[in-house]
């Protein structure tokens, strides 16, 4: 069994000018200590993929099909039963730690009430616990900044307390929805080999959103590749960094920085996703795709699951594509 399981997974909203859909026929699966990557532009939804397995969408939301944890369907769990899980099994690191760190509250506080409520642990055991938490997000000076206010730490650090404060309760997953956006390149880097020590130390599944490509590479196991709320592919990292089969994973990784490009003008994929209120017939990316074809203009190409796992949604058949299951 494995520790997350998602099955046509679908989020729908309910707006004044129709029906949304966020997240259509979503397939993935996770195992313990393995990370995912979710990749794709500004509003392909990943965040509500994240969010419906939190059971953290907005009013106006619906989710379909299943996420099973261990084997137990998390989407639309009652509150009660949500709250348990979420800060025992699993948490989450939002983009903006100042939305989720109370600014009136000293952070040891913070981490400290984190372990009395969901651990029953009493004050002296909750701090030396948090101490030890932050020190294993590499805090410097744990324990005078215990007793300090978050807006005291600098945005990099502020990150570290969120991911100590989502690590408390030795959660089996963590999702990290753009955990260093807000942050410069350097921080951003110790962060990502952050992450990756603790996944190692204490076996996390991570599930890493981004929009950067660049940033699986060096963390993450499998990447999911999303557009307009679809999977266009799924595969191991080095499938889809070495053999990618969709021309928008190929446009993606084009458009890494690399030291070879530096000075030069990076290739960008042109246009821009398509609004979800007036999707056009067929493939979603059929307006910046390189290699379009007149049938992706009349019908969107089935999701293909392939033996090895690896998943596609795309009519273009490039070479170096095999094993369809
Ligand atoms: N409450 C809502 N009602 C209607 N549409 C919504 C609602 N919340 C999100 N959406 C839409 O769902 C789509 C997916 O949003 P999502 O937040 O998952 O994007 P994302 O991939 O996380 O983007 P970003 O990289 O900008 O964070 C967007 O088009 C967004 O406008
Ligand atoms: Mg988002």
């Amino acid at each position: 069994m494995s520790l997350l399981e998602v099955k046509d997974l679908q989020v729908h909203f309910s707006t004044p000018d129709g029906d949304v859909t966020a997240v259509n026929n979503l397939n993935f699966s996770l195992e313990a200590g393995q990370t995912l990557g979710i990749v794709g532009e500004s509003g392909s939804g990943k965040s509500q993929t994240a969010f419906s397995i939190m059971g953290l969408l907005a009013k106006n939301g619906r989710t379909g099909g299943e996420a099973l944890f261990e084997g137990q369907q998390v989407l639309n769990l009652p509150e009660r039963e949500l709250n348990r899980i979420r800060a025992e099994k699993i948490s989450m690191i939002f983009q903006d730690p100042m939305t989720s760190l109370n600014p009136y509250m000293k952070v040891g506080t913070q981490l400290m009430e984190v372990l009395m409520l969901h651990k029953g642990m009493g004050k002296t055991e909750a701090f030396e616990e948090s101490v030890r938490m932050l020190d294993a997000v590499k805090m410097p000076e744990s324990r005078k900044r215990m007793d300090m206010y978050p807006h005291e730490f600098s945005g990099g650090m502020r990150q570290r307390v969120m991911i100590a404060m989502a690590l408390l309760c030795r959660p089996k997953l963590l999702i990290a929805d753009e955990p260093t956006t807000a942050l410069d390149v350097t921080v951003q880097a110790q962060i990502m080999d952050l992450l990756n020590d603790l996944k190692r130390d204490f076996n996390t599944a991570i599930i890493m959103i981004t929009h950067d490509l660049g940033v699986v590479a060096g963390i993450c196991d499998k990447v999911l590749v999303m557009y307009a709320g679809q999977t266009m592919e799924y595969g191991t990292t080095d499938e889809i960094f070495y053999k990618p089969t969709h021309p928008y994973t190929i446009g993606l990784l084009e458009s890494i920085p690399t030291l070879k490009t530096e000075g030069a003008i990076l290739p960008t994929i042109q246009g821009n996703p398509p609004n979800l209120l007036n999707l056009p017939v067929g493939c979603p990316f059929q307006e910046r795709c390189t290699h379009v074809m007149d049938s992706c203009r009349q019908q969107m190409p089935e999701l293909t699951h392939f033996g090895n796992g690896r998943q596609r949604s795309c009519l273009w058949q490039p070479e170096n594509l095999t094993g369809e299951a």
